[in-house]
């Protein structure tokens, strides 16, 4: 018996093997290939657990609120705003952006990065987020290195993107693409799922993020590059300020956090978004619904909601940190659906926010929604297309208000971030230069 037959048979999948074996040629080492690139014995575990337990994720009795506060608020913002300066200007921070999700509710078929929210530019969001990382290299006078996780299943496609888009001006030594990995989905009892001769396999969640960045040599990349911080978000938020200083600065300030994480205030009791809390005394995050509705609707005395600190998905590592997390095991969620056509499979996800426990202390840093979160997330209604482009045309407008330029207010903007990351350096004669061209003027849609 071959060793991958008897690692099959040992983790209950002999029908598995048996399918391995009936085949021949290229056929046989595509699936070949397949099962070598999975842990039997853990899809295995995972399995006897999962079909064991109640599937909700537990909440521990001992739940407490993370306070945060705005930090533009704070006075130390501008020190920190010219510390992380300084530290980008040193090489010393990354980008990292997680694009291997499948954007299913979007419906947009290829890699959401590649989609036109609709602004008058028609700018893609990968392209809104490369102009906005030269931009600050620009002002900081040196490239920020950016990795870009894929997945197998849209991984091509980005890399295509990219090229056939010249980078958008960045340098290609600078982008580092890696495909995250993938996990096997399982039928009811446990067998793997059989595709054409294939396995069905799944991207394993952005919480794959840690291992894939190690396990691509990126992680050695960026160590080899003096790089210190890294900056991890979301494919979809068109308000992202990538790299942005003051956040860098505030964590590199904290002698003892690992980790730093952007808050919002959440909109209500009801928005579906996951909190920043301490269970156990260590910090994480709890998805909206595994949050008792008790605690959901819990105020202080003030009014305001006790567990506010809504996670907008914009991280940032010490890279000591992410050396721990590439081999830290992080917990794996399970959804059970269709897949194959065979109902109730066994579907695994690992999610990054499980690695703050793990990291220890962290530092919650508060930023106003309607400057830094933008979700494109469904077709229609909240976090679409449309709320984001009705963002994007407020926030820069209100650039221009407090830039003290004149403009038709009845009107929304959209200011290229090649000219301002920020709403920096906007005034009257830059106004007038750019309409039309770098700054575009549409109307705000019902
Ligand atoms: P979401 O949880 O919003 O998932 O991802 P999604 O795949 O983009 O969209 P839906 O749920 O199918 O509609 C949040 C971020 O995590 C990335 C996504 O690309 C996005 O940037 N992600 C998600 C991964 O990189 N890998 C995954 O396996 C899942």
């Amino acid at each position: 018996m071959s060793e991958l037959i008897e690692k099959l048979v040992t983790a209950n999948q002999e029908e598995l093997a048996k399918h391995l074996e009936s085949l021949s040629g290229e056929a046989r080492s595509l699936l070949e290939r397949d099962i070598a690139s999975q842990n039997w014995e853990e899809l295995k575990a995972l399995h006897a657990e999962k079909s064991s337990a109640n599937l909700a994720d537990n909440i521990s009795s001992d739940l407490k609120p993370m306070p945060f506060k705005i930090a533009a608020d704070d006075l130390r913002y501008d020190f920190w705003k010219e510390t992380g300066e300084i530290l980008l200007g040193k090489g010393q921070v990354a980008a990292f952006l997680v694009a291997g999700g499948q954007g299913s509710r979007l419906g947009f078929d290829g890699p959401k990065g590649m989609f036109d929210i609709g602004l008058p530019s028609h700018k893609s969001l990968f392209q809104l987020q490369a102009e906005r990382l030269q931009n600050l290299a620009a002002q900081v006078g040196h490239s920020i290195p950016w990795c870009i996780m894929t997945s197998p299943l849209n991984h091509e496609a980005t890399v295509n993107f990219f090229k056939e888009n010249s980078y958008f001006g960045l340098n290609r030594e600078d982008i580092r693409f890696f495909e995250q990995g993938t996990i096997c989905a399982l039928t009811p009892d446990g067998k793997a799922v059989i595709d054409n001769d294939r396995l069905a396999l799944v991207p394993d969640g952005n919480g794959g993020c840690f291992r894939a960045l190690a396990q691509s040599g990126t992680l050695a990349w960026l160590v080899e590059r003096g790089v210190q911080y890294v900056f991890l978000y979301s494919v979809d938020n068109a308000l992202c300020r990538i790299c942005d200083p003051a956040f860098i600065g505030a964590l590199a300030a904290d002698g003892r956090a690992m980790s730093a994480s952007k808050v919002v205030h959440k909109a209500g009791p009801n928005e579906k978004v996951g909190i920043f809390a301490y269970q156990d005394k260590k910090p994480g995050v709890v998805e909206y619904s595994d949050l008792p509705e008790n605690y959901r609707d819990m105020t202080n005395a003030d009014g305001s909601l006790t567990f506010d600190g809504g996670n907008i998905a914009i991280h940032l590592f010490k890279i000591s940190g992410l050396r721990k997390l590439q081999t830290s095991k992080l917990p794996w969620h399970t959804a059970r659906k269709t897949v194959c056509g065979i109902e109730k499979c066994w579907k695994f996800e690992q999610f990054l926010f499980d690695a703050f426990p793990l990291l220890g202390s962290m530092l919650p840093f508060g930023v106003i929604r309607d400057e830094e979160f933008s979700p494109v997330k469904n077709a229609d209604g909240n976090d679409s297309p449309k709320s984001a482009r009705t963002m994007i045309g407020k926030l820069h407008r209100e650039w221009l208000r407090k830039a003290h330029v004149s403009f038709d207010p009845k009107k929304l903007y959209e200011i290229s971030p090649t000219i301002s990351y920020a709403g920096e350096g906007l005034r009257q004669s830059i106004f007038d230069r750019e309409l039309g061209r770098n700054i575009l003027e549409f109307e705000e849609e019902n």
